[in-house]
């Protein structure tokens, strides 16, 4: 299997960059070819431009799965969408389409309308539970929250419900999980369900978990939560970490120290290969 980062903060060379996490997803499977798209970034025209670039393409493709509902992974969506040119499902959770937002009053939800998506050919597959994308290759559905280090979110959103404004605690978050021979790989978003429960939660389904790769969300997360995430993955056994996004400079610092070779700061055009 690989993996092809297509949008990320990091780029060299002539490919773009752009604030956000789209990931192409390359699996064989008793000898057919899959392809899934993880998250679609902010915009779809830098990641149009690095598939032309990276000579990749989106022609076969079996499905779309967000991680969440942050602009920053689904605002490249119709983009996507209009791209393929006909009808693909579109794997996510059930509040996908739940206003989320930060105070003062900035919405960072999901920038369109269900129906102007299911036009464009998006047919939705919205489930708590997970989901079978391609043969070993599993959404984690909604992550319990369950790690003491990670009782407090990182991110204080909101959202209304019952005409009430209320914390959102963005159950919508969820992951991919790859079962390879080396054991899982674990793609996430933005990881608001907390990684170390998201890494919990991906052993459940496939056993060990050999990487995880994405964002982490401690760009605002004080040094003891780091350092906690950091022997939280020792702990569970992970063996290598690709990260950036919103995982935050220190953050990332603590990972390469602890983990070394192990250690990737993702960056646009990257290829991570793992034996199916
Ligand atoms: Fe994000
Ligand atoms: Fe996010």
């Amino acid at each position: 299997m690989e993996v092809v980062v297509l949008a990320e903060e990091h780029a060299s060379g002539r490919l773009w960059a752009q604030h956000g996490i789209s990931f192409l997803l390359k699996v064989e499977r008793g000898g057919k070819a899959y392809k899934v798209l993880f998250d679609t970034g902010t915009s779809w025209e830098p990641i149009q431009h690095n598939l032309r670039l990276l000579n990749e393409d989106l022609n076969e493709l079996t499905a779309i799965v967000l991680s969440h509902r942050h602009y920053d992974h689904t605002g490249g969506l119709l983009g996507a969408l209009k791209s393929v040119g006909k009808p693909v499902p579109v794997i996510a959770h059930p509040d996908i389409f739940s206003v989320n937002f930060v105070l003062p009053m900035r919405e960072i939800g999901l920038p369109y309308s269900r129906e102007e998506l299911k036009e464009a050919g998006a047919r939705f597959v919205l489930s708590k539970d997970p989901v079978e994308v391609v043969p070993g290759v599993i959404t984690t559905g909604e992550v319990p929250r369950v790690d003491p280090v990670e009782r407090e979110m990182t991110l204080e959103a909101y959202t209304v419900r019952d005409g009430r404004l209320v914390r959102d605690p963005m159950m919508d978050d969820l992951s991919l999980v790859v079962k390879t021979s080396v054991g899982g790989i674990v793609l996430t978003g933005c990881s608001h369900a907390g990684v170390l429960n998201i890494v919990r939660r991906a052993k459940q389904l496939v056993g060990e978990v050999y990487a995880v790769m994405g964002g982490f969300h401690l760009i605002s997360a004080d040094d003891n939560r780091i350092e906690a995430t950091v022997r939280g993955f020792r702990e569970l056994g992970v063996k290598k970490v690709m990260t950036g996004h919103c995982t935050g400079v220190r953050a990332e610092c603590a990972f390469l120290r602890e983990y070394g070779e192990d250690f990737d700061q993702l960056a646009v055009g990257k290829r991570y290969s793992f034996p199916d």
